[in-house]
Order: C-alpha cells, then structure tokens, then sequence
C-alpha cells in the first residue's frame, strides 16, 4: 500500500493521463476521460459479473465494475490509440493501470490484464464473459464488424458499446451540427486523418448504425441514444449502444 505522498508522486510520474480515476486519500488522476459516466447508463449492480474491458487504458471501467460489484474484471488493450499526438513514451502501457489497481487494492486474479488486441479474444483463453465493455474503441478498428462477431462469441449475457458518432457530425459535410440527424444509417471512412486528426480514427457510424452493427452481430433489444445534444467539441459527439444475447 501506498502513503498519500507517494500515490501522488507516483501519479504525477506519468507524462499522460487519460483517465480520471478516483483514488484513496481523496485522489483523482488528472486525466479528462469518461466526460460524465452517467450518460453511460451502465446498471449501478454488476454483483457476481464477470466482465471483459476492451480497450481499458488507464482502467476506469475496470475499476468502476468492481466497484458495482463484478466477480472479476479482465482488462484488454493493444495500446495502438495515441490520439494521433502522444509519443509512444507518453504512453504508459499498463503501469497507469497497475498502479490504480494497487491503490485500489484490486487483486491481479479478480482484476487480470492482458495485452491483446479485439480480434484475438477467444473462449479458450478467456473464457466466457457476462458483460462486456467496448468504449471508445470501436472507431479506431479497421475491422469493427469483425470485433463484434468475436466479442459476440464470448459474450453470453450484454454488450456495452461507446464510440464517436455521426449524428451531430460529419468532416465531410461541415463539421458540428452539420451531420446525419434523425436516424439515418450512414458509416463514414476515414483513410487519412479526416476524423479528429487522427489516423487511428477508421470509421465513425450514426447511432442507428451502430445499433445495426450489434444487430448483426448477434445481439437482441438493442438500444442506443446520443450521449449529447447540440454537442461543440469532437469529444461530445459520441453515442451509445447495448444489447443482450
Ligand atoms: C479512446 S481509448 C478508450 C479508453 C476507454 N475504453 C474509455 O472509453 O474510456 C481507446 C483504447 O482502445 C485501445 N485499442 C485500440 N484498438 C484496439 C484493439 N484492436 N484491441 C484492443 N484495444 C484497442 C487503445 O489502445 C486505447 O487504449
């Protein structure tokens, strides 16, 4: 266990935080990421779930479905989003997320991690998970459909799914405001760094797009909705989707 100094000289050792974790002693990282978890709408009681984070980063996710909860969390990232600007020394790997887990007090066996890209989750490595997280990683894939299918596999129970969206937004028809309203399916591609100058950004579907992915990929009662309206930045302009198997 850390003292309250070294969590905060341990946390300020970190060029980039792209979380903001709450911590003992009153501590939060200094990261800016979920910009309001509530609009989320995941359950407040995940007791006895075991769930699977897709892309978790510094762990927010994984660490808040412990806090409602979960049985155990295994955490997935292959660390291949720099937000199109951060040197690869500013990104920590899993030592943001280690350190959180520790302070937290999480296990590594109720709280695993493992450095690994979507397409390659399989049962019999993993195993078979309740719930399954997917936020903010689904636009940065070349392959977002073939996710789906190998998340849908060892998903028995629901999916969450955050990404960017179209509705409120579009490069190519003008920027804020001027994208595709009132629930069209339309699914942009972005071969250079037309979304967010960031060439990690591939694709970016409206809500009922991305209500249409799942769909396709096995999931029922699919849901989705805006995370804002009337957004004025890039990181407001994002959607939500869920559904259950
Ligand atoms: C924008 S961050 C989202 C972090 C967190 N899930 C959230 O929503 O707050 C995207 C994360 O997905 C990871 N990622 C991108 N492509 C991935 C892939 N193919 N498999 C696993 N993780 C991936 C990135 O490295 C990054 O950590």
């Amino acid at each position: 266990m850390f003292t309250q100094v070294e969590l905060e000289q341990k946390i300020k050792s970190f060029p980039y935080w792209y979380h903001k974790i709450d911590l003992p002693f009153g501590i939060t990282t200094p990261g800016w990421a979920p910009l309001n978890k509530d609009m989320y709408r995941i359950p407040s009681d995940l007791s006895g779930k075991r769930v699977l984070d897709i892309g978790s980063w510094d762990g927010f996710w994984s660490f808040e479905a412990l806090k409602r909860g979960a049985r155990e969390v295994v955490a997935i990232d292959d660390f291949s989003d720099y937000l199109g600007k951060l040197e690869n020394k500013d990104r920590s790997a899993w030592d943001t997320f280690d350190l959180c887990r520790s302070a937290l007090g999480y296990s590594p066996d109720k709280c695993k991690r493992h450095e690994l890209t979507v397409y390659d989750l399989k049962e019999e490595e993993l195993g078979i998970f309740d719930i399954v997280f997917f936020f903010g990683t689904l636009y940065h894939l070349r392959y977002p459909l073939l996710a789906l299918d190998k998340i849908s596999a060892i998903c028995k129970e629901s999916i969450f799914v955050e990404s960017a969206i179209l509705d409120d937004f579009s490069p190519y028809r003008g920027g804020f405001n001027k994208g595709y309203p009132g629930s069209q399916m339309v699914m942009e591609l972005y071969p250079d760094k037309q979304y967010g100058n960031n060439e990690t950004n591939w694709w970016a579907p409206t809500v009922l797009c991305l209500m249409g992915l799942l769909h396709t990929a096995g999931f029922k009662n699919v849901k989705g909705w805006k995370l804002m309206d009337n957004p004025t930045s890039l990181a407001y302009c994002r959607g939500f989707a869920c559904g259950t198997k």
